[in-house]
Protein backbone atom coordinates (compact mmCIF):
# COMPACT_ATOMS: atom_id res chain seq x y z
CA UNK A 1 0.00 0.00 0.00
CA UNK A 2 2.86 2.52 0.95
CA UNK A 3 4.84 2.18 -2.15
CA UNK A 4 1.31 2.29 -4.38
CA UNK A 5 0.37 5.31 -2.90
CA UNK A 6 4.17 6.58 -3.16
CA UNK A 7 4.17 5.86 -7.09
CA UNK A 8 0.83 7.66 -7.31
CA UNK A 9 2.29 10.90 -5.91
CA UNK A 10 5.47 10.75 -7.77
CA UNK A 11 3.33 10.56 -11.09
CA UNK A 12 1.07 13.39 -9.86
CA UNK A 13 4.27 15.41 -9.47
CA UNK A 14 5.78 14.63 -12.96
CA UNK A 15 2.21 15.31 -14.03
CA UNK A 16 2.27 18.57 -12.58
CA UNK A 17 5.87 19.28 -13.23
CA UNK A 18 5.03 18.26 -17.31
CA UNK A 19 1.95 20.45 -17.59
CA UNK A 20 3.50 23.26 -15.79
CA UNK A 21 6.20 23.23 -18.17
CA UNK A 22 4.12 23.29 -21.17
CA UNK A 23 1.92 25.99 -20.62
CA UNK A 24 4.63 28.33 -19.39
CA UNK A 25 6.55 27.57 -22.50
CA UNK A 26 2.99 27.79 -24.51
CA UNK A 27 1.86 30.88 -23.45
CA UNK A 28 2.67 34.83 -23.19
CA UNK A 29 2.31 36.08 -20.20
CA UNK A 30 0.90 39.68 -20.83
CA UNK A 31 -1.03 41.44 -17.46
CA UNK A 32 -1.87 44.65 -16.06
CA UNK A 33 -0.95 45.48 -13.21
CA UNK A 34 -3.43 45.88 -10.67
CA UNK A 35 -4.87 49.03 -8.92
CA UNK A 36 -4.85 48.73 -4.94
CA UNK A 37 -5.83 50.48 -2.15
CA UNK A 38 -2.34 51.33 -1.04
CA UNK A 39 -0.73 52.27 -4.54
CA UNK A 40 -1.59 55.90 -6.06
CA UNK A 41 -4.27 56.25 -8.23
CA UNK A 42 -1.62 57.85 -11.01
CA UNK A 43 2.24 58.05 -11.22
CA UNK A 44 4.74 58.98 -13.46
CA UNK A 45 6.15 55.50 -14.65
CA UNK A 46 8.37 53.83 -17.01
CA UNK A 47 8.11 52.17 -20.35
CA UNK A 48 11.50 50.25 -21.89
CA UNK A 49 11.66 50.23 -25.64
CA UNK A 50 13.71 48.01 -27.20
CA UNK A 51 12.17 48.75 -31.32
CA UNK A 52 15.90 50.33 -32.14
CA UNK A 53 13.70 53.19 -32.69
CA UNK A 54 15.38 57.42 -32.47
CA UNK A 55 13.86 59.89 -29.78
CA UNK A 56 12.06 62.02 -32.13
CA UNK A 57 10.19 58.90 -33.60
CA UNK A 58 9.48 57.39 -29.93
CA UNK A 59 8.12 60.70 -29.18
CA UNK A 60 5.75 60.91 -31.54
CA UNK A 61 4.54 57.60 -31.32
CA UNK A 62 4.20 57.66 -27.51
CA UNK A 63 3.20 61.18 -27.69
CA UNK A 64 5.52 62.10 -25.07
CA UNK A 65 8.18 65.03 -24.88
CA UNK A 66 11.26 64.26 -26.21
CA UNK A 67 12.67 65.07 -22.58
CA UNK A 68 10.78 62.26 -21.39
CA UNK A 69 12.90 59.62 -23.51
CA UNK A 70 16.03 57.87 -21.55
CA UNK A 71 18.72 56.50 -23.78
CA UNK A 72 20.54 53.20 -22.33
CA UNK A 73 23.42 52.35 -24.24
CA UNK A 74 24.63 48.41 -24.90
CA UNK A 75 27.71 47.92 -26.79
CA UNK A 76 25.93 46.93 -29.66
CA UNK A 77 22.93 48.42 -30.01
CA UNK A 78 20.34 51.59 -28.14
CA UNK A 79 17.09 50.94 -25.89
CA UNK A 80 15.11 53.79 -24.27
CA UNK A 81 12.94 54.52 -21.40
CA UNK A 82 9.99 56.35 -21.74
CA UNK A 83 8.62 57.81 -18.62
CA UNK A 84 4.89 58.41 -19.24
CA UNK A 85 1.19 59.67 -16.98
CA UNK A 86 0.01 56.41 -15.80
CA UNK A 87 -3.13 55.89 -14.12
CA UNK A 88 -5.60 53.10 -12.75
CA UNK A 89 -8.36 53.38 -15.29
CA UNK A 90 -11.10 50.49 -16.68
CA UNK A 91 -10.01 49.92 -20.05
CA UNK A 92 -12.59 46.93 -22.25
CA UNK A 93 -13.63 45.64 -18.72
CA UNK A 94 -10.51 45.70 -17.22
CA UNK A 95 -9.61 47.42 -14.46
CA UNK A 96 -5.72 48.12 -13.86
CA UNK A 97 -2.92 50.70 -14.71
CA UNK A 98 -2.54 52.34 -18.52
CA UNK A 99 -0.91 54.59 -20.46
CA UNK A 100 -3.03 55.63 -23.70
CA UNK A 101 -1.98 57.42 -27.26
CA UNK A 102 -3.08 56.68 -30.62
CA UNK A 103 -1.83 55.28 -33.34
CA UNK A 104 -2.58 55.81 -37.02
CA UNK A 105 -3.19 52.25 -38.68
CA UNK A 106 -1.00 51.35 -41.96
CA UNK A 107 -2.00 48.80 -44.77
CA UNK A 108 -1.41 45.32 -43.31
CA UNK A 109 -0.60 46.02 -39.62
CA UNK A 110 -1.83 43.43 -37.23
CA UNK A 111 -2.91 44.02 -33.63
CA UNK A 112 0.61 41.82 -32.50
CA UNK A 113 2.63 43.73 -35.24
CA UNK A 114 2.03 47.03 -34.41
CA UNK A 115 2.23 45.65 -30.32
CA UNK A 116 5.61 43.94 -31.06
CA UNK A 117 7.21 45.96 -33.39
CA UNK A 118 6.29 49.60 -31.94
CA UNK A 119 5.30 49.09 -28.53
CA UNK A 120 7.70 46.04 -27.64
CA UNK A 121 4.72 44.02 -26.60
CA UNK A 122 3.59 46.29 -24.01
CA UNK A 123 0.11 46.57 -25.76
CA UNK A 124 -3.36 45.60 -23.90
CA UNK A 125 -5.29 44.17 -26.04
CA UNK A 126 -9.31 44.94 -26.11
CA UNK A 127 -11.29 42.63 -28.26
CA UNK A 128 -14.44 45.41 -28.98
CA UNK A 129 -11.59 47.90 -30.19
CA UNK A 130 -9.15 45.78 -32.71
CA UNK A 131 -11.28 44.40 -35.07
CA UNK A 132 -11.29 47.09 -37.36
CA UNK A 133 -7.77 46.85 -38.53
CA UNK A 134 -8.59 49.09 -41.60
CA UNK A 135 -5.62 51.01 -42.93
CA UNK A 136 -6.34 55.47 -42.00
CA UNK A 137 -8.11 54.50 -38.85
CA UNK A 138 -6.95 55.50 -35.15
CA UNK A 139 -5.93 52.65 -33.18
CA UNK A 140 -6.46 53.19 -29.33
CA UNK A 141 -2.90 52.08 -27.35
CA UNK A 142 -3.53 51.02 -24.24
CA UNK A 143 0.15 50.66 -22.59
CA UNK A 144 0.78 48.52 -19.51
CA UNK A 145 1.93 50.58 -17.09
CA UNK A 146 2.22 50.47 -12.88
CA UNK A 147 2.66 52.57 -9.91
CA UNK A 148 4.19 51.76 -6.66
CA UNK A 149 3.48 52.21 -3.47
CA UNK A 150 7.41 53.57 -2.48
CA UNK A 151 8.34 56.83 -3.16
CA UNK A 152 11.78 55.42 -3.50
CA UNK A 153 11.09 53.25 -6.30
CA UNK A 154 9.02 53.96 -10.11
CA UNK A 155 7.61 50.87 -12.21
CA UNK A 156 9.18 49.82 -15.06
CA UNK A 157 6.91 47.78 -18.31
CA UNK A 158 10.20 44.99 -19.39
CA UNK A 159 9.14 43.07 -22.13
CA UNK A 160 11.66 39.64 -21.65
CA UNK A 161 14.25 39.66 -24.60
CA UNK A 162 16.91 37.14 -25.92
CA UNK A 163 19.28 36.08 -22.93
CA UNK A 164 17.51 38.01 -20.48
CA UNK A 165 17.81 35.99 -16.52
CA UNK A 166 15.75 37.99 -13.78
CA UNK A 167 18.89 39.12 -11.94
CA UNK A 168 19.84 40.47 -15.42
CA UNK A 169 16.71 42.80 -15.84
CA UNK A 170 17.44 43.46 -11.74
CA UNK A 171 21.06 44.63 -12.39
CA UNK A 172 20.30 46.63 -15.59
CA UNK A 173 17.32 48.36 -13.74
CA UNK A 174 18.50 49.26 -10.48
CA UNK A 175 15.97 46.49 -8.94
CA UNK A 176 15.77 43.47 -6.72
CA UNK A 177 15.06 40.41 -7.78
CA UNK A 178 12.60 39.06 -5.05
CA UNK A 179 10.53 42.17 -5.80
CA UNK A 180 10.54 41.61 -9.22
CA UNK A 181 9.13 37.90 -8.55
CA UNK A 182 6.83 38.94 -5.97
CA UNK A 183 4.98 41.84 -8.26
CA UNK A 184 4.73 39.16 -11.32
CA UNK A 185 2.62 36.38 -10.06
CA UNK A 186 3.47 34.04 -12.94
CA UNK A 187 7.01 34.10 -11.38
CA UNK A 188 5.83 32.42 -8.25
CA UNK A 189 5.94 28.96 -9.43
CA UNK A 190 9.24 28.65 -10.55
CA UNK A 191 11.36 32.03 -10.27
CA UNK A 192 13.96 31.14 -13.07
CA UNK A 193 11.66 30.73 -15.89
CA UNK A 194 11.15 33.01 -18.16
CA UNK A 195 10.78 33.53 -21.76
CA UNK A 196 10.86 36.27 -24.32
CA UNK A 197 7.89 38.29 -24.96
CA UNK A 198 6.95 38.10 -21.22
CA UNK A 199 5.75 41.46 -19.41
CA UNK A 200 7.49 42.18 -16.17
CA UNK A 201 6.94 44.84 -13.40
CA UNK A 202 10.03 46.13 -12.72
CA UNK A 203 10.31 48.59 -9.29
CA UNK A 204 13.08 50.38 -10.37
CA UNK A 205 15.30 52.23 -7.11
CA UNK A 206 15.49 55.60 -8.36
CA UNK A 207 18.88 56.28 -6.36
CA UNK A 208 19.91 52.65 -7.54
CA UNK A 209 21.15 50.01 -5.45
CA UNK A 210 24.27 48.96 -4.28
CA UNK A 211 26.44 47.47 -7.35
CA UNK A 212 27.10 43.50 -7.15
CA UNK A 213 30.20 42.99 -6.47
CA UNK A 214 31.51 41.01 -9.71
CA UNK A 215 29.68 43.56 -12.67
CA UNK A 216 29.38 41.52 -15.64
CA UNK A 217 31.33 44.29 -18.05
CA UNK A 218 28.78 45.03 -20.36
CA UNK A 219 26.28 46.20 -17.46
CA UNK A 220 28.95 48.45 -15.91
CA UNK A 221 27.81 50.88 -17.94
CA UNK A 222 24.00 50.69 -17.00
CA UNK A 223 24.19 49.54 -13.45
CA UNK A 224 22.40 51.89 -11.22
CA UNK A 225 21.23 53.70 -14.18
CA UNK A 226 19.48 56.70 -12.05
CA UNK A 227 15.53 58.09 -12.80
C1 LIG B 1 -0.04 26.68 -27.89
O1 LIG B 1 0.15 27.71 -28.86
C2 LIG B 1 -0.41 27.41 -30.11
C3 LIG B 1 -0.02 28.52 -31.09
O2 LIG B 1 -0.16 29.78 -30.54
C4 LIG B 1 -1.94 27.27 -29.98
O3 LIG B 1 -2.52 26.97 -31.22
C5 LIG B 1 -2.22 26.14 -29.00
O4 LIG B 1 -3.63 26.04 -28.80
C6 LIG B 1 -1.53 26.39 -27.66
N1 LIG B 1 -1.69 25.23 -26.80
C7 LIG B 1 -2.04 25.34 -25.51
C8 LIG B 1 -2.12 24.07 -24.76
O5 LIG B 1 -2.27 26.41 -24.99
C1 LIG C 1 -0.67 44.01 -48.08
O1 LIG C 1 -1.03 42.67 -48.38
C2 LIG C 1 -1.47 42.50 -49.72
C3 LIG C 1 -2.00 41.07 -49.86
O2 LIG C 1 -1.17 40.16 -49.14
C4 LIG C 1 -0.33 42.82 -50.68
O3 LIG C 1 -0.75 42.67 -52.02
C5 LIG C 1 0.11 44.28 -50.46
O4 LIG C 1 1.24 44.57 -51.24
C6 LIG C 1 0.45 44.50 -48.98
N1 LIG C 1 0.70 45.91 -48.78
C7 LIG C 1 1.68 46.39 -48.01
C8 LIG C 1 1.79 47.87 -47.89
O5 LIG C 1 2.49 45.65 -47.42
C1 LIG D 1 2.80 44.53 -40.01
O1 LIG D 1 3.04 43.54 -41.00
C2 LIG D 1 2.57 43.92 -42.30
C3 LIG D 1 2.77 42.73 -43.22
O2 LIG D 1 4.05 42.21 -43.08
C4 LIG D 1 3.31 45.16 -42.77
O3 LIG D 1 2.82 45.58 -44.03
C5 LIG D 1 3.12 46.27 -41.75
O4 LIG D 1 3.85 47.41 -42.10
C6 LIG D 1 3.54 45.80 -40.38
N1 LIG D 1 3.26 46.86 -39.42
C7 LIG D 1 4.11 47.24 -38.48
C8 LIG D 1 3.60 48.29 -37.56
O5 LIG D 1 5.21 46.76 -38.36
C1 LIG E 1 -13.85 49.31 -40.82
O1 LIG E 1 -13.92 50.73 -40.88
C2 LIG E 1 -14.02 51.24 -42.21
C3 LIG E 1 -13.92 52.77 -42.15
O2 LIG E 1 -14.74 53.31 -41.16
C4 LIG E 1 -15.36 50.77 -42.80
O3 LIG E 1 -15.49 51.23 -44.14
C5 LIG E 1 -15.36 49.24 -42.81
O4 LIG E 1 -16.60 48.76 -43.27
C6 LIG E 1 -15.11 48.69 -41.40
N1 LIG E 1 -14.94 47.24 -41.49
C7 LIG E 1 -15.48 46.41 -40.60
C8 LIG E 1 -15.19 44.96 -40.78
O5 LIG E 1 -16.16 46.80 -39.66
Amino acid sequence: MASQSFILRFCLICLSILFTRCSASNSTQINTFTCSSKTPSSCKALLYQHNGFQKDEIASLYSVDISEIKQISYPNRQDNLVTVDCSCKNVGGTVGYFYDTVYRLKPNDTFYNVSNQLFSGQVWQVAAEDTNLTAGLDLKIHLLCGCVEKDSQVMVTYTVQAHDTVSSIANLLSAQVDEIENLNPYLAQNPSYIDIGWLLYVPMEKDGIPPPKKGDKDLTEYQNFQY
